[in-house]
């Protein structure tokens, strides 16, 4: 049985530049990943990081990665062919199956979209699995947008509402995302759920939002992107109050959530 506390070599299959400070990463592996999962990766004498899974195909995963200090440095500095480390999957997932049969909205700020990305993936390939979806995915300015592809295709399948904080660009509304909230048809949904992620400021305003607009607090699911060290409840560098963020998260229904909310 693999043994997840320990970093295994994992060679870099293709290198995507989203954005100037974000690469995505394809990397060999065949683990069995949960939607919403992350990977500690690390490069020896360099550092590690949690990093979510923001894919996964046959023989590998990706991971979507903003540029900000030492381990994600050392990373934009390797080439297709090298070698990374990575020990996980960690964490719990997204309650897809719950999600199943029901509508699903998604909000996501910035970087936030990665953790939901193969979750819209998944519903992408399959949608007679959902009801519906709606997605609110928004960007600092036009050079921030990730997944380009990815936006484009899913405007076919979902209800689509792309935002850029200041700018205006074809395509895309201007605005921050929790001025969109409105328009989503809460009173027409019959059971639904609405994932929340990005920033603490951003989950924290967009939550209070969709409580204003009459969403029920345990129909919200937020992601968190907490500092960690061990990943494996062991250094406590997660907890807030008495919850292990590594261990119960990094997903959490916004009742519980809210109260871990810097
Ligand atoms: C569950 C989870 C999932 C995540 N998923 C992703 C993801 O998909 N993509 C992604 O890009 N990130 C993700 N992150 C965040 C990522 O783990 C952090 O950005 C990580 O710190 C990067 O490591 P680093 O060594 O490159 O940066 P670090 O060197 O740790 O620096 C991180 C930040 O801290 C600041 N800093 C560093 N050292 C100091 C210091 N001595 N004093 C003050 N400030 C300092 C830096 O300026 C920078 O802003 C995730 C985090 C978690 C917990
Ligand atoms: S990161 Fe070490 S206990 Fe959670």
């Amino acid at each position: 049985m693999k043994n997840i506390t320990l970093p295994t070599p994992h060679k870099i299959l293709n290198i995507i530049h989203e954005t100037q400070a974000e690469y995505t990463f394809r990397v060999q592996c065949s683990d069995e990943i949960r939607h919403g999962q992350f990977y500690v990766l690390s490069i020896p004498k360099v550092g590690e990081a949690p990093i979510s899974v923001s894919a996964q195909g046959d023989g590998w995963v990706e991971f979507t990665i903003r540029k900000v200090g030492r381990l994600t440095n050392g990373l934009f500095g390797m080439a297709k062919g090298d070698t990374l480390f990575m020990r996980g999957p960690y964490g719990n997932a997204f309650p897809v199956e719950d999600f199943e049969g029901k509508d699903l909205v998604v909000i996501a700020g910035g970087t936030g979209l990665a953790p939901v990305r193969s979750m819209l993936q998944y519903f992408y390939q399959y949608p007679e699995k959902i009801r519906s979806v709606h997605l609110i995915a928004g960007f600092k300015d036009i050079h921030c947008v990730l997944f380009e592809e990815d936006l484009q295709r899913f405007k076919s399948a979902f209800h689509t509402i792309y935002t850029l904080d200041n700018s205006r660009e074809d395509g895309f509304e201007t605005g921050m995302v929790t001025k969109f909230v409105k328009d989503i048809p809460f009173a027409d949904f019959d059971d639904y759920n609405v994932v929340i992620v990005g920033p603490p400021v951003m989950i924290n305003f967009t939550a209070k939002e969709c409580v204003n607009q009459g969403v029920p607090e345990d129909k919200i699911w937020v992601s968190f992107e907490r500092k960690m060290s061990c990943s494996v409840g062991k250094c406590g560098h997660c907890k807030i109050n008495e919850t292990y963020v590594c261990l119960e998260g990094p997903v959490f229904n916004y009742v519980r959530g809210k109260e871990l909310l810097d």
